[in-house]
C-alpha cells in the first residue's frame, strides 16, 4: 500500500461521513419531496447533496483516487484506490420520515476492500473497519453474534426496487420466516450489514444489489468475525450482486435452506387469505 495507512484512510471517511450525516439530518427535519429515478425508486435533493458534499471532499483529500457513487459520481482513471459511495442508503425510509438510513462508503485498493465506513446519523453510531484490524461501533470493537443455529436467528433482508415482479425473494423471505425467529426488512441493506456485524442480527441476504451498498458493510461484516459468500457459497464479488452475510456459524445451514429454496424443494405452501378470512368470521 502507499504511503498513507487504511487506518488513516478509515478516520478520513469517519470524519466525510460525520459531515454528510449532519447534511442528511438537516434536510430529513425538513422532509424533503420524493422524485422518482423509475418505478419505486426514490430519489430527492438529500441524496444528490450529501454525494456531491463526499465527492467534493474525496477531491480534496484523495484527488488520484477513483469514485463511483450512486447518485451519478464517477471518476475512472485506473487509479489503484476506487471509492464506492452511497450517499444515502435507505431513501424510500428517509423520504418517508421513517429514521433509517445511511452513508456507506467502501475503499478498495488493487481490486481489495480495506476500508469501510456505515455511519447511522439518526442514532449516532459509526460502524467502521479496517482490513485486518477488526470491526468497530463507535470506536468499540465489535463482533458477529455467537448464534449456532437457525431456528434461534434473527435475519434481515430486502427488496428491489427494479422489477420487482421478477424477483423471487418473496419466496425466500416466506420460507426463511417460518424456520427462525423472524426475518427483519428495515430498508437499508448497508445497515443490515452492519448490524450482521455488530450481532444484531444473525444473517442477511439480498439479491441485486450494488456495489455501493456492499463494499463497506461487507468488510465491516467480515473484519468482525463473520462470513459473507454469494449464496450458493462461492467466494463474495463486489461485482456479483447477490450477497449473503452471517456470523459465519449458521452459514452452511442458511446456504442449505437457500438450496432447497432455488431446487422448489419442501417449500410450505402460502396460506390462502380467503380461506383464513372464512374460518376467522365472527
Ligand atoms: C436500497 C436499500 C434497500 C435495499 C435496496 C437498495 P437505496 O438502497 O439498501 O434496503 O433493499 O435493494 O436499493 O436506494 O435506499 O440507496
Ligand atoms: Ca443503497
Ligand atoms: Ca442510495
Amino acid at each position: 500500500m502507499s504511503a498513507e495507512r487504511a487506518s488513516e484512510f478509515v478516520s478520513a471517511i469517519e470524519a466525510i461521513a460525520r459531515e454528510a450525516g449532519e447534511l442528511l439530518m438537516g434536510y430529513f427535519a425538513r422532509r424533503v419531496p420524493i422524485e422518482y429515478k423509475g418505478d419505486v425508486d426514490l430519489v430527492t435533493e438529500a441524496d444528490r447533496a450529501s454525494e456531491a458534499l463526499i465527492m467534493d471532499r474525496i477531491q480534496a483529500r484523495f484527488p488520484r483516487h477513483d469514485v463511483l457513487g450512486e447518485e451519478g459520481a464517477r471518476r475512472e482513471t485506473g487509479s489503484d484506490y476506487k471509492w464506492y459511495v452511497d450517499p444515502l442508503d435507505g431513501t424510500t425510509n428517509f423520504a418517508h420520515g421513517f429514521p433509517v438510513f445511511c452513508i456507506s462508503m467502501g475503499l478498495e485498493h488493487k481490486g481489495q476492500l480495506i476500508a469501510g465506513v456505515v455511519y447511522d446519523p439518526a442514532r449516532g453510531e459509526m460502524f467502521s473497519a479496517e482490513k485486518g484490524s477488526g470491526a468497530y461501533l463507535n470506536q468499540r470493537r465489535m463482533q458477529v453474534s455467537k448464534t449456532t443455529n437457525l431456528p434461534e436467528s434473527l435475519l434481515a433482508t430486502g427488496f428491489p426496487s427494479h422489477k420487482r415482479h421478477k424477483n423471487p425473494n418473496i419466496r425466500f423471505y416466506h420460507q426463511i420466516t417460518l424456520r427462525t425467529h423472524g426475518v427483519r426488512r428495515a430498508g437499508s441493506a448497508a445497515l443490515d450489514l452492519a448490524c450482521v456485524a455488530s450481532g444484531r442480527f444473525d444473517g442477511f441476504w439480498e439479491f441485486n444489489l450494488n456495489p455501493w451498498d456492499l463494499a463497506a458493510g461487507v468488510l465491516l461484516v467480515e473484519e468482525a468475525g463473520g462470513q459473507v459468500t454469494g449464496f450458493f457459497g462461492q467466494p463474495f464479488r463486489l461485482a456479483e450482486r447477490d450477497v449473503v452475510a452471517s456470523n459465519g456459524l449458521i452459514h452452511a445451514d442458511l446456504l442449505r435452506e437457500f438450496k432447497e429454496i432455488f431446487a422448489g424443494r419442501c417449500l410450505e405452501p402460502l396460506p390462502d387469505p380467503r380461506e383464513y378470512a372464512k374460518s376467522h368470521q365472527p
